[in-house]
């Protein structure tokens, strides 16, 4: 498509774009369990209004914009009491939890080579830690030992302590893991690292913001924060159950010497001292502004009142799949997150996955084993029903069906 030698109107540019999105996944009517979630009213009204006030700044230089300055100390402030952080934690804001995971990859392989002389990097994780680590382990150079998953999906431990070297820079746990929504043993998993000498990453981009407050609202909660001796660095998204638009996350480091090792300054070019927190080079301020938005707006009781319908609704999804024929959970998970996988040989969960998603439903296929990802969040708290009555009537037409695609979970064009 060549640049159109003419510019467009505003409302042409609007009807195109549009246009576009007619086969987008629905998540405005709750209708997605993942991708896109969904604080309802108030958050949209606060995020599109600081969206268009912070639309063109730049936090490369927040000597420049102090106001990004400000706002990302106080987002990481607020993270960091919520996850019961000492004083001397510190950290950033990122563009998503994958940037937050390859910092926490990164800082962990600096602290291995400045603290124990570790040139050939080495990390442990289970099977069930997002590929994001992988990706960070590709890019920067470490070597992965990915150990089995225990019967009830939690990583290992045992296993994973056979699996560590002298050369092991991080050791990685989730609070809950993606695939089966299952809080990982994460003080055997710091004690470990700690023993060794290396980092001990939790991953809570998704719990982040809901065990926290599910805590509050008096749930039992299995020990996954600061709390937890040896837990070194802490990535949760903002931009997933934060409910904040997409491009934001937080890393935070135990201290301050810990974080020096995530970030990079340079002065070896014509262009003067350059440092930067991440991976990004100009950063922009639109996902920060609107983080510290929703924060503020929603406040404590807001994520309160949100956690608990999204709670709420995970456990009805639930108790309705345990009674559909053919269809179960995978293990038991601890919070907002399960997988739904088929319970009979004659039914075939990507079938159905198919077939939900003709009627508009949106969920990630993943395996091994085959199964259907669910996130689920407040937004898709009042259409439960209609979601449990579609899923009964999808198993049953999916019986008679090939079996369904696996489209996977990624976008390379
Ligand atoms: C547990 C967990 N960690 C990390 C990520 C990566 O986050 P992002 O897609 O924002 O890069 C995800 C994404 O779903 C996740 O579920």
């Amino acid at each position: 498509m060549p640049l159109p030698e003419h510019g467009l109107t505003t409302a042409e540019i609007v009807a195109a774009l549009d246009a576009k999105r007619t086969r987008d996944a629905r998540w405005h009517e709750g209708r997605t369990f993942g991708l896109v979630f969904d604080g309802g009213p108030e958050v949209h009204e606060v995020a599109e209004a600081v969206a268009a006030m912070f639309l063109h700044e730049n936090a490369l230089n927040t000597g420049a914009f102090p106001s990004l300055g400000e706002i990302q100390a106080e987002v990481v402030g607020i993270c960091a009491e919520l996850f019961h952080a000492p004083p001397t934690a510190a950290g950033f804001m990122t563009s998503g939890g994958t940037e937050s995971i390859l910092m926490a990859v990164k800082a962990a392989r600096e602290r291995g080579k400045a603290e124990r002389g570790i040139t050939d990097p080495h990390m442990v994780l289970p099977a069930s830690a997002h590929a994001a680590f992988h990706k960070g382990a590709h890019y920067f150079g470490v070597r992965t030992t990915t150990v089995p998953v225990a019967p009830d999906w939690r990583a290992d431990v045992d296993a994973m302590a056979d699996a560590l070297t002298d050369d092991t820079v991080l050791v990685v746990g989730s609070a809950p893991q993606y695939p089966q929504g299952v809080i990982d043993p994460i003080p055997e998993l710091a004690a470990l690292a700690a023993e060794a000498g290396a980092s001990c990453h939790v991953d809570a981009c998704m719990g982040g913001f809901v065990l926290p407050f599910m805590e509050r609202l008096g749930s039992p909660m299995a020990p996954w924060d600061f709390r937890v001796p040896g837990v070194t660095t802490i990535s949760a998204d903002l931009h997933k159950l934060g409910y904040v638009p997409k491009g934001a996350s937080v890393i935070l480091h135990r201290t301050k010497e810990l974080r020096r090792y995530q970030t990079f300054v340079f002065d070896g070019w014509l262009g003067g001292l350059y440092a930067s927190p991440a991976m990004q080079g100009t950063r922009p301020a639109l996902p920060m502004a609107c983080a510290w938005a929703v924060l503020h707006r929603l406040g404590m009781e807001g994520y309160l009142r949100l956690t608990r319908a999204t709670i709420d609704a995970a456990e009805r999804i639930r108790a309705g799949i345990a009674g559909i024929d053919g269809l179960a959970v995978l293990g038991r998970p601890d919070a907002h997150m399960h997988a739904i996988t088929a319970s009979d040989p004659a039914t075939d969960v990507f079938a159905v996955g198919d077939a939900l998603g003709e009627g508009g439903w949106y969920h990630d296929k993943q395996s091994p084993p085959p199964s259907l990802h669910a996130t689920v969040s407040a937004g898709n708290a009042p259409v439960v029903e209609e979601y449990l009555a579609d899923l009964r009537a999808c198993t049953d037409t999916a019986r008679g069906r090939e079996a369904g695609t696996n489209a996977g979970y990624a976008t390379l064009d």
